[in-house]
């Protein structure tokens, strides 16, 4: 891991079994990033618990997205892979950037208001609200260049660099701002049964999301099953939302373009396309759910490679919060 290359920070909450959108729009992008830049890629638990969660749940779905990474690919020796609550940096710069934070802006967030009301605003935390500031701390604490994310996360990014580039005038240079890194194809894979919402793990309709978790006759139905159109036509139309997300993740899994895609199906039913796209999105996740599976019975390794991954991210985080600690003026201890 050569300190001159880039650096890429990016990570997941481990709040459920990951989906298709997780995977399409975040880890599949960083395995192919994860040679040329020096990657560290985290499994927000602390993020995770702004919203209730049953603490076995939690224990279970960290290890299962840890698995998850290196079951698709990211090597261990290679890149950083750790717990963000291993890592108590990310807490403690979390506060300072809190209190560079504005109350106006962290109540703009889209994500905030939308996940606010799916809690019919009661028992709104406040670890909900101000989740971007450690969102920023986690980018901001490795000097990352790029944060390769889905479309969702944009805002949050864009949060992140204006903190970055706050603390930078107010106390002189310290940190990098980070450009987003949001693929053009794969970067908001669609709910299956309302293709005009992004695909999640919190709907409650469980055909609308395809989990790491699922076997492949479970996919085959849900894409059988998934809503498209009345017209019959397989292109690419923004007034066919259904069809499109289907070429989408075709394309993003296969690396063949939309056109070729579309080419090829001139004149052929959604019925053929439907169970082709599922064909491929299997053909994808059996070897990953098959290694996850396989990982996940060696909790000893597991344990090895977040522990190596902990102990690496610390020491370049705590380099970035002394510099910090120092420039706001808090007494240093030694
Ligand atoms: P999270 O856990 O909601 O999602 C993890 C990643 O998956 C992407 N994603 C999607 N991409 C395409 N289509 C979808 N339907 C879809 N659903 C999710 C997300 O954009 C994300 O890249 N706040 C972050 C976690 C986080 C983080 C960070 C990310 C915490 N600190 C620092 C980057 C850098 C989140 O909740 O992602």
């Amino acid at each position: 891991m050569g300190n001159d290359k880039k650096v890429i920070f990016s990570g997941i909450q481990p709040s459920g079994s990951l989906t298709l959108g997780n995977y399409l729009g975040a880890i599949k992008n960083w395995t192919t990033l994860a040679d040329e830049y020096n990657c560290y890629f985290c499994i927000v638990d602390m993020h995770a618990i702004t919203v209730s969660k049953e603490p076995k749940d939690l224990r279970k779905n960290t290890l299962e997205v840890l698995a998850n990474y290196i079951a698709a690919g990211l090597n261990p020796d290679k890149v950083t892979l750790f717990i963000q609550s291993h890592v108590s940096a990310h807490a403690e710069l979390g506060w300072v950037l809190n209190c560079l934070t504005y109350y106006g802006e962290l109540g703009r967030m889209t994500q905030f208001k939308d996940k606010s009301k799916k809690q019919q605003n009661s028992n709104i935390t406040a670890g909900l609200f101000t989740y971007p500031s450690l969102m920023a701390a986690d980018i901001l604490l490795y000097q990352t260049d790029l944060v390769p994310v889905g479309e969702d996360q944009r805002q949050h990014l864009e949060l992140a660099r204006d903190i970055a580039i706050r603390f930078n005038n107010k106390y002189s240079k310290t940190f990098v701002v980070p450009e987003p890194y949001i693929a053009k194809i794969g970067a908001k894979i669609m709910n299956l049964q309302d293709p005009t919402i992004k695909m999640s793990k919190s709907d409650t309709n469980d055909k609308s999301y395809i989990l790491l978790t699922d076997d492949d006759d479970e996919i085959r139905r849900k894409f059988k099953r998934s809503v498209t159109d009345s017209l019959g036509i397989v292109k690419l139309s923004n007034d066919q939302p259904g069809i499109k997300n289907l070429l989408g993740i075709y394309s993003k899994i296969t690396g063949e373009t939309i056109e070729s895609i579309v080419e090829r199906y001139e004149g052929k039913g959604y019925s053929i396309f439907k169970d082709d796209v599922a064909e491929v999105v299997v053909n994808e996740l059996r070897p990953l759910r098959l290694k996850r599976e396989e990982l996940l019975k060696n909790k000893d390794y597991l344990q090895e490679v977040f522990q190596k991954g902990a102990e690496k991210a610390e020491n370049t985080a705590r380099k970035t919060l002394r510099k910090v600690y120092k420039k706001v003026g808090f007494i240093p201890r030694y």
